[in-house]
């Protein structure tokens, strides 16, 4: 062929596509939505829309402003959010509480767009929230630019009704192994929002380092977080910094949990206070990545003592329900002191008026009513767990374990529970894949991201991406809904989200990647 020949090929195959209809049913959502019905048409955002918000609502007028903030650095438009109640007008987005419309539950919403309107419905501010993160994926990438980008700001016309499979959508960072600043941590958190994930577990002590301000005790930070893995510098928020982070997750409909790791990954605590010590004497502070080998004197009054005051504490700054107790890897507590430990831990932490979650090895002993086990290890643990009445977090480390490498040349990670390429953490149903642990056992999944190799933003985006939209989607979509093949060609369809986010993923060979593809 010559090459006229082929240039006009090509020209015919770009007319042919460019007079392709936008299809709302075709476009890349992850999580998969419920329910996506094209219609004619198609919405333009211009420099003339307004983003409008039914009622006097803070939260409503919040999920506008978050909108807006998404919209205008890369648009340029300057979108105003205003509260409206009347007539509908050409141009503009519409968000409105409609409570009643039971099947979307707390968390689900409807999107009507058409020529005209955008219209946003949900029973609860969360779901308007969710419904954003829909919208911002149906515009073209370059709408997630943080600067000006050209193009024409134009989403396809239908409806779209959606609500999630779990209600608990988790991510943890390991802020012990290594310190990462608040900015960091709201990152994390605004990348997790978009996929409509809404739980952050922040892992806030270990044996290298303890990272919250606690009043009562001011060693713990000035002594025990003063150092983190390799002897680097470390770091810990102060309470304050923690509420901003609380504030900041509440803002983008994340919830957020802090750990305090016992008996064991404890040494930070064991090195700042002798008295937590059975032989009174402080151990040097630890900068290796070895588990197990340390314990909180279980036999001492003041442990317990130590114990209230550090959940007291993180109970008045933290607005919801759970603490979670850790209980792992206690291989320096003789058995049949952890057994009691655990229960005088719940207790305490009931006292406070919160719920407990632990680690799978914390169901080795009585749990209270509404304890709560996080799956990791051992399927028997979580299984006594259940048989106690217990709901589970699934966090298969097999599986769902970020911090594992995606294969045996990525540089990053560990790999003592395995390879976590993008198709095996996408790959498995948290409710077939532990025997009589079913469906009606489980609260959601949690990805969680520990950091013995990690130290920075980059890293922490390489090993999360791209595989935390597969975890966004166990926990929202339906497992009958979910293809690794369809999904697989979603996720290549984020490449151009991803490069305006600037999100440094790991660009697996497993993923059709379209670089530069247009919606
Ligand atoms: C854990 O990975 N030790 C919970």
């Amino acid at each position: 062929m010559s090459k006229s020949i082929l240039l006009v090929s090509f020209m015919v195959v770009q007319l042919i596509a460019s007079a392709q209809p936008l299809l709302l049913s075709k476009q890349s959502i992850i999580p998969k939505p419920v329910s996506v019905v094209d219609a004619k048409g198609s919405f333009n955002l211009t420099e003339k829309s307004i983003i409008y918000y039914e009622g006097e609502s803070p939260e409503i007028q919040q999920v506008g402003n978050y909108l807006a903030s998404k919209l205008n650095p890369s648009t340029r438009f300057g979108i105003v959010v205003r509260s409206n109640s009347v007539a509908q007008t050409p141009g503009n987005i519409y968000l409105s509480l409609k409570p009643g419309d039971a099947q979307l539950g707390d968390e689900g919403y409807q999107l009507v767009i058409s020529k005209e309107t955008v219209i946003l419905t949900a029973n609860k501010p969360s779901g308007l929230f969710n419904g954003v993160q829909t919208l911002r994926q149906l515009f073209p990438a370059n709408i997630e630019s943080a600067v000006p980008q050209e193009g024409s700001w134009e989403i396809p016309a239908g409806t779209v009704r959606d609500f999630p499979e779990y209600a608990f959508r988790g991510v943890m960072l390991d802020v012990a192994r290594h310190f990462f600043q608040v900015s960091d941590v709201k990152r994390t958190i605004d990348l997790m929002a978009a996929y409509k994930m809404n739980v952050m577990h922040l892992h806030l002590s270990d044996d290298q380092g303890w990272r919250i301000e606690i009043k009562k005790w001011p060693k713990l930070t000035a002594i025990g977080g003063i150092t983190q893995v390799d002897g680097e510098k470390g770091g810990f928020y102060t309470q304050d910094q923690y509420v901003e982070i609380v504030k900041y997750a509440a803002e983008r409909q994340v919830m957020i949990i802090p750990e305090i790791d016992m008996p064991g990954h404890t040494n930070a605590a064991l090195a700042s206070y002798p008295e937590l010590n059975c032989n009174d004497r402080a151990p040097e502070l630890y900068t290796g990545t070895k588990v197990g080998f340390s314990t909180l004197c279980t036999s001492k009054e003041i442990t317990y003592q130590f114990i209230k005051d550090v959940f007291s504490e993180l109970a008045a700054i933290t607005p919801g329900p759970y603490l979670h107790i850790g209980g792992d890897e206690s291989h320096a507590t003789k058995i049949e002191d952890y057994l009691p430990f655990e229960v005088k831990v719940q207790e305490i932490v009931a006292s406070t008026g919160k719920q407990v979650i632990g680690w799978d090895e914390i169901a080795l002993s009585t749990m209270k009513p509404n304890t709560v086990v996080q799956f990791w290890a051992k399927a028997e643990n979580a299984q006594k767990g259940v048989k106690q009445g217990a709901k589970v977090i699934m966090s298969p480390a097999a599986k769902a374990y970020v911090d594992m490498q995606y294969h045996a040349k990525t540089k990053l990670g560990l790999h003592w529970a395995g390879y976590v390429e993008v198709d095996t953490g996408y790959n498995w149903d948290p409710a077939t894949l532990v025997p009589g642990i079913g469906r009606e056992n489980i609260l959601g999944i949690e990805a969680p991201l520990w950091s013995e190799t990690i130290t920075n933003m980059d890293e922490i985006e390489y090993m999360v991406f791209p595989r935390l939209p597969g975890y966004a989607e166990i926990g929202w979509s339906t497992p009958a809904s979910r293809n690794w093949n369809e999904y697989k060609v979603r996720l290549g369809n984020h490449a151009d989200r991803f490069k305006a986010m600037q999100i440094d993923y790991y660009p697996s060979k497993l993923v059709p990647w379209l670089g530069s593809s247009k919606k």
